[in-house]
């Protein structure tokens, strides 16, 4: 079986090679080029991580001293003054993330089959010898398993975390030696671990989705959050002979056509052999477009706030407090200009910026500094204890500064506070629509994925990448983007196999599509995608989504239907496959997703329709009736027939969906859905209509 695959691989490899050195060429990936395209052409797809990692600092302890950055407002730097500040210490429930989307402790479980499920985690590999990868109380592995304990050096295995192979030439072992991984494998499977906490603030109970179910890492990215599209493939190839269940997978690029993403390729087979691929949207946000990734066949995640955050308190030397919000919704910063910070004069101090790149704060760490205090958010982890202002707040700080003859400040320990507002998409996480299939649209699904507590290798220091500087070791760690929501759809979609073990991936996708709940829009000149193409189908419920009532089954055949349609040379993605003969084209629209979008001319009037079919997977006898929101006012919608009746469990029904207006102006985008219900379920399926 393995033999095989390595045949089959090489023969996409030659595939991905030729198309990515096409890449490599064209002018739009300059950055691309000059940072990842090393001595093998396939270095291109990378971790999302360090690309744009969100996290907020939690540091117990908070300092002194005002350096001011000269060049920015005229040279009147100073320094002076010290005190000492300790902060009492709060209390947070670690696992709220978990909790949050409805899938407490407590909930019902299928703790044998649990036990069987396998987690493949294609990443930075994990660290094992952690308590949330301890096999206490596991058996041996279920017999299903086929794989081994390839991990390299100092890597050993156990009956929870079962498996590790690498896929990096520059590291021989699975040990991961930046975080990421480790903190992804623990979100979808990690043991319960009671009185996990950083620094002592965050102290709750720690876990995965599927506490009960196996681990399996390959660790297809370097230590510096670099993946390669080769090691890729193999991994996606040894992890489905090995067995696995569900792969998850927080990593990507941006959009690129199916046949020359290795990703794609992958998940492809694995849905081939009945195993569902989650992958991160991406931290490219808020800009419209930017989903990385978009195949049909993965579960897309997005990821979105949690109902808490994080907020450090300022105090400076007058006694003025600022309340200092860390959501941040800045995205980037600009850089610091370098050389501008006497790093002689930063031991001891507060270091003030407007703008800060991220080498200086590393630098400012290496030269102990106390702390910074920066105007504009960098999406990145610091090494100290850090706060980022608002702009009235830090007109505030710079007026007290140049005006206080001593000036002075603390940055209070960072606390948790409640946020009542409803859960949004993160502004960082990357949206639609698909620059490959825009009709598809994704991303599918959102997950919380900021401020995400997750297991953490103690000999990585927490800023993560970077870390010079940061002396710092941690067993636990708070981590934000879309490669933290990428694993709580993995441990969702695991929860739902538990209860149908027998479903297809498209069954599984579907259920956790069409009983997601539809969040909060962000729409806002900046973000204009802030609706659908920011969340897809709203927040993942997993209980929901054990009894969907109605599911969308796409098979492998309507895949390679809807690539032949579109012109790939199906066999560049699977070899296996060849275009059915006679077969009618299908249009991206027409795939049976369980999300809708149309494409109506510009300024005409119009009657367009898609059909869909249902499978019925709730009670053998049941009725459905149709509903339409009507949110626009703008068009027409209509299901025909409105009502669908089955008889017994797998029957299928089609019905269309049809929408009928008077004419839209090119640019408009609706966002409109119907749902099916019963007496019991909802299944519901968002509908994007834009004019041309
Ligand atoms: C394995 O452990 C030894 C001894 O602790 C250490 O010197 C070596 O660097 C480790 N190797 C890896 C790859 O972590
Ligand atoms: C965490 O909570 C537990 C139980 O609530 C308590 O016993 C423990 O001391 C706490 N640990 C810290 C570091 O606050
Ligand atoms: C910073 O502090 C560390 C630990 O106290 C010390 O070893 C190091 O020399 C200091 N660096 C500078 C530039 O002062
Ligand atoms: C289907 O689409 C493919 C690719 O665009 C095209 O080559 C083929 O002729 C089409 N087949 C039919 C029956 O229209
Ligand atoms: C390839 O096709 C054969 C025959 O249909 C099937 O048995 C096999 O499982 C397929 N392999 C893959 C990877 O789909
Ligand atoms: C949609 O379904 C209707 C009713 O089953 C059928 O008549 C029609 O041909 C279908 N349309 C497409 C595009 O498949
Ligand atoms: C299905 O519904 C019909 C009509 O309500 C009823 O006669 C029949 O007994 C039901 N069958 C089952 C299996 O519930
Ligand atoms: C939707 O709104 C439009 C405009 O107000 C109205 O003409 C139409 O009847 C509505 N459709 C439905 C199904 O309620
Ligand atoms: C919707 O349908 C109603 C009744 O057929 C019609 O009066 C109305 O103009 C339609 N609205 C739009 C926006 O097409």
């Amino acid at each position: 079986m393995a033999k095989d695959g390595l045949f089959r691989l090489s023969c996409i490899l030659s595939v991905v090679l030729l198309s990515i050195n096409d890449i490599a060429c064209s002018a739009q990936d300059e950055e691309r080029k000059a940072k990842h395209f090393g001595p093998t052409l396939l270095s291109i797809l990378r971790t999302w991580v360090p690309l744009r990692l969100n996290r907020r600092e939690l540091i117990p302890w908070l300092l002194i001293n005002l350096v001011c950055w000269k060049k920015l407002w005229g040279g009147r730097g100073k320094e002076e003054v010290l005190s000492v500040f300790r902060s009492p210490t709060f209390h947070v429930q670690t696992t709220r993330s978990w909790d949050f989307i409805g899938l407490p402790e407590t909930a019902k479980r299928e703790p044998t089959i649990e036990g069987r499920t396998i987690i493949g985690v294609l990443d930075t590999g994990a660290y094992p010898d952690l308590e949330s990868f301890s096999d206490q109380g596991f058996g041996p592995p279920p017999e299903k398993w086929k794989g081994s304990c390839k991990g390299g050096a100092n890597f050993t295995c156990n009956n929870k975390l079962i498996g590790a192979r690498y896929y990096v030439s520059t590291e021989d072992s699975a040990i991961d030696g930046s975080g990421h991984g480790t903190h992804t494998a623990s979100t979808a499977a990690g043991n319960a671990v009671e009185r996990a906490s950083l620094f002592g603030l965050a102290n709750g109970t720690a876990r995965g989705g599927v506490p009960s179910s196996r681990i399996a890492v390959y660790k297809v990215c370097d230590s510096q959050g670099n993946c390669q599209g080769d090691g890729i493939l193999a991994a996606f190839d040894d992890a489905i002979a090995d067995g696995v269940d569900i792969i998850t997978a927080s990593l990507g690029e941006q959009a690129i056509p199916f046949d020359k993403d290795p990703l794609a390729i992958g998940a492809f087979h694995a849905m081939a052999k009945g195993v569902l691929v989650t992958l991160s949207a991406g931290n490219s946000g808020p800009d419209a477009g930017t989903v990385g990734a978009v195949a049909p066949w993965v579960l897309t995640v997005a990821s979105n706030s949690l109902d808490r955050e994080f907020m450090t308190k300022l105090v400076l030397g007058d006694g003025t407090l600022l309340t200092v919000s860390s959501t941040c919704s800045e995205a980037s910063a600009r850089a610091c200009e370098e050389g501008c910070l006497d790093m002689q004069k930063v031991l001891g101090k507060i270091v003030i910026c407007e703008w800060l790149g991220t080498d200086a704060v590393s630098k400012a760490a290496v030269y102990n500094a106390s702390g910074i205090i920066l105007k504009q958010p960098l999406s990145k982890t610091y090494p100290l204890p850090t706060v980022v202002l608002d702009g009235p707040s830090f007109e505030m700080l710079v007026s007290y500064h140049s005006s206080a003859k001593n000036p002075q400040a603390r940055l209070l320990k960072s606390e948790t506070i409640p946020n009542p507002a409803p859960p949004t998409v993160d502004t960082i996480s990357s949206r639609g629509p698909s620059m490959i299939t825009p009709d598809i649209m994704k991303p599918d699904v959102s997950a919380p994925g900021v401020n995400i507590l997750a297991a953490f290798p103690p000999n990585v220091p927490p800023t993560m990448f970077g870390g010079e500087g940061d002396h710092r070791s941690v067993k636990f760690n708070l981590l934000s983007g879309t490669s933290m929501s990428c694993p709580h759809a993995a441990g969702a979609a695991a929860y739902v196999k538990t209860f149908h073990p027998d479903w297809s991936p498209s069954a599984i996708k579907s259920a956790l599509m069409t009983t997601a709940s539809k969040l909060q829009d962000t729409i806002t000149n900046k973000d204009p995608s802030g609706r659908e193409f920011s969340y897809g189908s709203g927040q993942i419920n997993p209980v929901k989504a054990v009894d969907p009532g109605l599911v969308y089954e796409i098979t492998k055949d309507d895949y390679v239907n809807l690539l032949c349609s579109l012109g790939y040379d199906i066999r560049s993605i699977d070899s296996n496959s060849t275009c059915p003969r006679g077969a009618k084209n299908i249009t991206e629209a027409e795939l049976n997703y369980p999300s809708l979008i149309f494409r109506a001319p510009d300024s005409k009037p119009f009657k367009l329709a898609l059909n869909r079919t249902a499978t019925n997977v709730g009670f053998p006898n049941s009725t459905y009736k149709a509903e339409v929101v009507n949110s626009s006012n703008a068009i027409n919608i209509t299901v025909v027939p409105e009502v669908l009746s089955f008889k017994s469990v797998s029957e299928k029904k089609t019905f269309t969906v049809e929408i009928t207006g008077s004419g839209l102006k090119s640019g408009t985008q609706l966002s409109e859905e119907f749902a099916w219900y019963d007496s019991v379920h909802s299944v519901r399926s968002p509908i994007i209509v834009y004019a041309e």
